[in-house]
């Protein structure tokens, strides 16, 4: 008896894994897991810096029934990595037998991690935005780029507004979309990026109100998606419906958490939880003038299940990556 564990690097990743796939297999598995079919705990954090390491990692743990793939995803902030040429964010994802727990991969998660977060506004706003013609982004870093990405694939946009404290950040931005079918417009201000805005999302890593409530126009979706506050308790206390990707963790993290801390946010609170609307336990039933107001926390499901994805077509084409037998 021997199982394969494979090693699967960045390069492997990319070759094997398409943003069309991610967004894919994020919304089967928000659904099966609006169907009950994903386990998955809360995160924690392993904060390292009272021992001197400038730095903290989340373990994100999930079994997807239906891919019968269970697995840890690792990603953690280092303070030195952008002085060392990485990336600040680093993620892996570790892959074991659902039945005996024996290794099955180590997959490097970056293009995960960054490809599923896109793909979250994609999903969410084609089921909960009015309309898409105009979409507002208040930060325009890595996130924001997959964002787009992966909404211009599956959304009709004409007009992308972008915010940011950073003007270099913004020019960065709009070269990445050299074909883009969209217009770009580079705002002097968070209000004149909102005011006439169908969606507005914000993804950055500020801990701010960025976004005031009468900036929001009526049936307007307002997106936050940075791990702090990002915009104002009205925003949130003013919008006809909450909506958010998964309960547990939106009571303690991102922009709901200090609402929820001060009692005003509790898990009644949220009228769409979206993997339940893709199960089709309720529809969403949008009224054209109501405001929506959705976090998207990021849960470790998405990047195990794109994993999975990965191990397979690996194993289907026969592609190379290190192998040990772990067995022996
Ligand atoms: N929800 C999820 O699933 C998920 C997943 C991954 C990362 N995140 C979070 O997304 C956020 C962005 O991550 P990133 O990798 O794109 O970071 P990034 O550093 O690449 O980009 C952040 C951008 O926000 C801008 N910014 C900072 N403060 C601002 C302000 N006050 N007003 C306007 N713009 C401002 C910065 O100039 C920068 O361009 C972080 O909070 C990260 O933790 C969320």
């Amino acid at each position: 008896m021997e199982q394969k564990a494979y090693i699967i690097g960045e390069e492997t990743v990319k070759k094997l894994l398409t943003v069309d796939d991610v967004i894919d297999i994020c919304e089967k598995t928000w659904r099966w897991y609006g169907e009950g079919r994903v386990v998955m705990p809360n995160k924690i954090t392993t904060d390292m810096s009272s021992q001197g390491v400038a730095g903290w990692f989340n373990s994100m743990p999930a079994y997807i029934a239906p891919l019968n793939a269970a697995g840890l995803k690792l990603v953690g902030g280092y303070d030195g990595n952008r002085a060392k040429g990485l990336p600040y964010i680093k993620a892996n994802v570790i892959l074991t037998d659902p039945e005996t727990g024996v290794l099955r991969a180590v997959v490097s998660g970056d293009f995960i991690n960054d490809a599923r977060t896109g793909a979250q506004p994609a999903i969410m706003t084609r089921l909960l935005a009015s309309s898409t013609e105009t979409v507002c982004f208040i930060g325009t870093g890595l996130m924001a780029y997959y964002s787009l990405l992966c909404m211009s694939k599956t959304l009709p946009i004409s007009r992308v507004k972008l915010c940011d404290i950073s003007e270099e950040a913004m020019d960065r931005f709009i070269a990445r979309f050299p074909d883009a079918p969209f217009t770009f417009v580079k705002c002097k201000s968070n209000e004149e990026g909102c005011r006439d805005a169908d969606v507005i999302i914000t993804v950055t890593n500020a801990d701010a109100d960025l976004v005031e409530e009468p900036w929001v126009k009526k049936g307007a979706l307002v997106m936050t998606m940075g791990s702090f506050r990002e915009v104002s308790f009205d925003v949130v206390r003013k919008a006809d419906r909450i909506a958010v990707d998964q309960v547990g963790q939106s009571l303690h993290r991102g922009n709901l958490k200090e609402l929820a801390e001060m009692g005003e946010i509790t898990e009644d609170s949220f009228d769409l939880i979206v993997p339940e609307v893709l199960a089709g336990k309720y529809s969403v039933n949008r009224l054209p003038d109501e405001r929506i107001y959705a976090q998207i926390i990021g849960t470790g499901m998405l990047d195990v299940a794109c994993a999975a994805v990965v191990l397979e077509k690996l194993r289907e084409r026969g592609e190379e990556a290190l192998l040990a037998d772990m067995l022996k």
